[in-house]
């Protein structure tokens, strides 16, 4: 899909400098299809006038609670929309949006919207950068809001930074691109396991490892982003998953995984394994905890290897289902990871080292390079764990 067609768009623009780039962004919006209402603080319309707006976008604008045009009603207004962005918002309506402050239309709206809000913020370098302003960027998209990262470059002050609205056609791309995934994984069901394995010694001590299962929590949470249902087969972990697209199927150990992975993987389109899965366990398991003896300095515990889970879904996999591995490396991380793409018959594997800084066990960033057949790979930068999974979903989707 590479339009809006059919799409219902709040644009909020709030007093900024860029304001001016809102009469562009409206010709795009209304060129993609969409059907634009724009709402307007105040002081926005000492930078672009209203009647611009409203020749362009084909609709009135709303600039006051007062107005007495059908769409005043903030409530209405709010519930029409598919998608509200707020381009360009500036550090005070931002700070409105962390603190809940209500005192325009534009805020009204904002409050009152049940659908996705988009914040591109335009504002100079020494405001974005303001711990106050950050602060408030945390809050507000701690609250499920969407940020358009302002660009770098030359700002309207004459300084020379970040802080610039992004320009129009890349907040056109980044509503698209909303809407596509929205819906690209309608009707798949990914299986995806997380976490780690507990393998028991005795009734109080384990082999385990420091799998968080953020990466796997991650995956499922923008696989329901995109329509998906989700199987998440979860190892021993503090993580808190509540969501209806997302089926939880708590495991302890590696067998428990393997059982778990065995019954539900032929009902998946997908699936994603991304566990830290124990090799070995105990090949006993004390019934009782295991005591200190006088005189005794050393003990020797007899492991046993584990099933190998994704292996063992490579032989299974039907030509229609997609099978993707993760490889935790610390040296030849590339060589390493496509003998396991080969060996569990992946589609690709997502590589990820621990001598990356903020990546593998329990950060909440990443950094990974997937490696397909024939030596094909792709690297990328250190991201947030739900923007590495942003990219792992898009590489399915491209197979
Ligand atoms: O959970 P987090 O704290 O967010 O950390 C994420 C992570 C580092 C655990 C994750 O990104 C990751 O790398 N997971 C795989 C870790 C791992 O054990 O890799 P491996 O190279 O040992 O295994 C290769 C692949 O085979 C993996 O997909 C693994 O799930 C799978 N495997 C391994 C052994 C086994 N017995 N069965 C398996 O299915």
């Amino acid at each position: 899909m590479n339009t809006l067609a059919g799409k219902k768009i709040i644009l909020g623009i709030t007093g900024s400098i860029a304001a001016y780039k809102a009469a562009f962004f409206v010709r795009l919006l209304i060129k993609s299809g969409a059907t634009v209402k724009v709402v307007m603080t105040q002081s926005a319309t000492a930078f672009i006038s209203p009647l611009t707006l409203s020749t362009l976008a084909k609709n009135p604008v709303i600039t006051g609670i007062a107005d007495g045009d059908e769409w005043s009603n903030h409530v209405e207004l709010g519930l029409w929309a598919d998608a509200m962005i707020i381009a360009p918002a500036t550090a005070n309506t931002l700070a409105k949006m962390a603190n809940g402050i209500c005192d325009n239309i534009l805020n009204a709206v904002y409050l009152s919207a049940r659908c996705p809000v988009f914040i591109a913020p335009g504002m100079d370098l020494d405001m974005w950068t303001h711990p106050s302003t950050q602060g408030n960027i945390q809050k507000v998209l701690s609250y499920g809001n969407k940020l358009i990262e302002p660009e770098s470059g030359e700002l309207a002050s004459g300084l020379v930074g970040k802080g610039r609205m992004a320009e129009p056609e890349n907040l056109l791309k980044e509503l698209i691109d909303f809407f596509r995934k929205e819906q690209s994984l309608t009707g798949k069901t990914v299986l995806i396991t997380a976490g780690p394995t507990f393998e028991a010694i005795d009734p109080v001590r384990f082999i385990g490892n420091y799998s968080s299962g953020k990466m796997g929590k991650a995956l499922a949470e923008k696989v329901v982003a995109r329509g998906g249902q989700v199987k998440l087969i979860l190892g021993p972990t503090k993580l808190k998953i509540d969501h209806p697209a997302i089926e939880i199927i708590p495991v302890t150990s590696a067998l428990e995984m393997f059982e778990a992975a065995k019954k539900h993987f032929a009902q998946a389109d997908v699936a994603i394994m991304a566990a830290a899965v124990a090799d070995f366990r105990p090949k006993h398991t004390a019934k009782e905890k295991i005591k200190k003896k006088k005189g005794i300095e050393e003990m020797t515990i007899e492991l046993v290897k584990n099933p190998d889970i994704a292996a063992t879904l490579g032989q299974l996999k039907k030509k229609d289902q997609v099978l993707i591995g993760f490889a935790l490396e610390t040296e030849n991380p590339v060589e390493n990871a496509t003998r396991k793409l080969t060996k569990k018959g992946f589609d690709f594997i997502v590589l990820n080292s621990l001598k990356d800084k903020g990546a593998g066990f329990n950060h909440d960033t990443n950094k990974i390079t997937l490696v397909f057949e024939g030596n094909k790979t792709q690297e990328f930068q250190l991201k947030s764990k739900l923007d590495v999974a942003d990219d792992i979903l898009d590489a399915i989707e491209n197979i």
